[in-house]
Parts: C-alpha cells; structure tokens; sequence
C-alpha cells in the first residue's frame, strides 16, 4: 500500500511510526498547510513527497490510501476529496463533527466500495478484546450496569507540552475551531470502549457537559476557550442496562487513565488502561461470595494501523468502520442536545 499522510501535526508521528513497520506499506508522500511543518515532519519519517495542498497531492495521485491525521474539524472536507478521487481512508476519531457529515462520509465510501477506517485506537488494547469475549461467553450473566471514565490532565500539568501556547491544544478547546470538546475528543474514545466490550449499542443518553474559566476573558489569541472540558453521561442500554460514562481534561493525577466497570448477575469485570499498563480483573462464580477479584491475560490483537493495511490490501473494511463511528457521533449529538435542552435524548 502505498500512503499519503494528511496533516502532519502530533498525532502523525505515531501513524509515520506505526505504518513504516508494517510490511508492504510504504509512506510515499505527506501534506501539512503550514510548510515548515511538513518538511520536518517529512525528514524526520524519510519521506520522499511533500505537499502544502491535499488538492496538489491528490493531482500528482500516486498512492492507494490515505491516513488522515488533520483536526476534527477539516477530516469531513478532506476525506470526501479523498474518496471522490478513490483513495481509501483511515480517518483520525472523531470521524466528524456531527452526525450528518459523519453519515455523508460513510456513505460515500460505501459507495464508492473504498476501504474506510477510523482510529478509535482503544481497539488495540488486547484486554479490550478479552473483555469483550468474556461477555459474549455469557460469563459475567446479562449486563446490568455499566461504569466508564477516560481522564486526562493536560490542563493542570504540562506532560504533553502547554495548552495556553500549542495550537495543539488551542483548537481542543475552541468551537470556532470546530472541537466538541472533551466530549468530541476523549467522549468518542470512552463511548466506543464501552460500547465495544459490552456488545451493545446505547438506546437514551443525558449529558452535562461544562466549560470552567481558564484565561481572562475565556480567550487566548484567535482561540474562545468555550469547549466543554469535563462531561458526565448517563446511558440506557438496549438490554435495560444502565451506564454511567464521564471524562475530564481537568482530572489532575491521572495523565490518560481509562476505566471500565461491567457488572451481570453472574459476575463482574473491571478493566484498567493506563500510560503505564493495562489490568484486566473478573470476580466470577464462586469468587462472588468472596468479592474476590482475579486479573486474567490477553493474547495480543491486530493494531488498527495493521488491520486498515490488511483491508486495503483485501478491499474489504475492517471495524472500526465510518458507519460504526458515524452511529457514536449520533450519541455525541444527542448528548450535546441533551445538555441544552436539560432532558433525556432517545437514541
Ligand atoms: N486516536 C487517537 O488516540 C488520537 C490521539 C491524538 C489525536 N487524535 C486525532 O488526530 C487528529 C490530529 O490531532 P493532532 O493532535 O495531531 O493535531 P495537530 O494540531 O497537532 O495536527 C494537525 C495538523 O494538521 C494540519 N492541517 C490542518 N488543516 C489541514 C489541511 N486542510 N490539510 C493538511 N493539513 C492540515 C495542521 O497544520 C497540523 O499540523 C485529530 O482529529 C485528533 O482528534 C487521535
């Protein structure tokens, strides 16, 4: 496969990384609108072409597919260039910004018949996977309750640079720069998590989303700090479960923590993902009388970088597809319409 990196900011680097080691793929070109950028990003990864214009690299043509690592906001426009010229895409979460443009995308691929992916990178949690057999299995009994949580820090702490200088961070937390905030941030990744491991799709969302004050006049430059920075969700389940779901940028002592709690009649599991490791725990059958808790392994999966190489070398999508991410987008939606109108949305 040859491959066109689009926007070649942070997050880029991990895709550079990831795809050059993968056999049979090679990063041919790469394209970032500020120029400086990309030729350092281009040196850095030893690529060959660079460009200043998606419309420029989609001329000259010569590659299969495209990872799209540009903000949330411009990945609508630029994906359905890409598709219109028939390319496949492996498109960065959140897939858009709303429902409707994220249904435009996977409908657009589904009819082109081109590969489409997105990066909901939690999927290469090999516990997530565990997790979600277990509840297949039928072992933890029918799925009652659910708890999840996705908190970060990077606006009390300066691990991943400063987010009152970095445009990086700047856009997260600005509408005008088309960012949901947290919720349209880290809210996809915990949704999609959740989601996945319990094997069921969410039916009733409320939300509270908020914006704290964090620079005088809530502005930095051409940036409007008004993007929710913490969210607190509740979910109904299709089965009659019942979910709580929250994230945070503010949750000082925890870098990029990831919980999951799955409750049944039969049994409960509680996974943990952090920067430093990975722990997945079951209390089952007779370790319920005992609230006795055991950490079981997990064989490694297939990255989301390997599987969408996989895909566009067989033609056939891999999940997680556009049209799974659109239907999460739909809950972000409704979540933000749940919030402003301070009442349960119906899914
Ligand atoms: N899957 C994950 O875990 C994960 C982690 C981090 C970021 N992301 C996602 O990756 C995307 C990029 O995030 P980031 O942190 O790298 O942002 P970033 O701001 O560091 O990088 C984005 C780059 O895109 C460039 N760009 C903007 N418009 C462009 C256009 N029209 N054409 C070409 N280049 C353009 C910018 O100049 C910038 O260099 C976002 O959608 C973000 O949500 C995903």
């Amino acid at each position: 496969m040859r491959l066109l990196i689009l926007g070649t900011g942070g997050m880029a680097r991990g895709h550079a990384g990831h795809f050059a080691a993968i056999r049979g793929v090679k990063v041919v070109a790469c394209v970032d609108t500020r120029p400086e950028v990309v030729t350092a990003f281009a040196g850095t990864y030893n690529i060959q072409k660079t460009f200043t214009s998606l419309e420029d690299a989609l001329d000259w043509g010569r590659f299969d597919a495209v990872a799209n690592v540009t903000p949330d906001a411009v990945h609508h426009e630029t994906t359905m260039k890409c598709l219109a010229a028939g390319k496949h895409v492996f498109c960065e979460k959140p897939l858009a910004t709303d429902y409707a443009h994220a249904r435009e995308m996977a409908d657009a691929a589904e009819a082109k018949g081109l590969v489409n992916m997105v990066n909901l990178s939690y999927r290469n949690v090999a516990q997530l996977h565990k997790a979600r057999a277990l509840v297949e299995s039928g072992k933890l009994g029918t799925i009652r309750h659910i708890e999840a949580s996705y908190l970060q820090s990077w606006l009390t702490q300066p691990l991943w640079g400063h987010w009152d200088k970095d445009p990086q961070w700047l856009w997260r937390l600005s509408t005008a720069h088309g960012s949901n905030g947290v919720l349209g941030d880290i809210g996809i990744h915990i949704l999609d998590f959740a989601v996945f491991a319990a094997g069921m799709a969410p039916t009733e969302v409320f939300c509270r989303l908020h914006t704290f004050p964090k620079a005088p006049g809530d502005r930095i430059g051409e940036y409007v700090l008004d993007a929710n920075d913490s969210f607190v969700m509740s979910l109904g389940f299709e089965n009659g479960a019942i979910g709580v779901m929250h994230a945070s940028r503010w949750a000082s002592g925890h870098f990029n923590d990831l919980k999951l709690r799955l409750y049944g009649e039969k049994g409960g599991l509680e996974l943990t993902h952090r920067l430093d490791g990975t722990e997945l725990r079951v209390c089952l059958d007779r370790n319920l009388e005992k609230a006795a808790w055991t950490e079981i392994a997990a064989k490694p999966v297939e990255t989301n970088y390997q599987s969408f190489a996989r895909a566009v070398k067989s033609g056939v999508t891999r999940e997680p597809g556009f049209r799974h991410a659109a239907e999460l987008q739909r809950v972000l939606d409704l979540a933000i319409a749940a919030d402003r109108h301070n009442a349960a949305q119906s899914v």
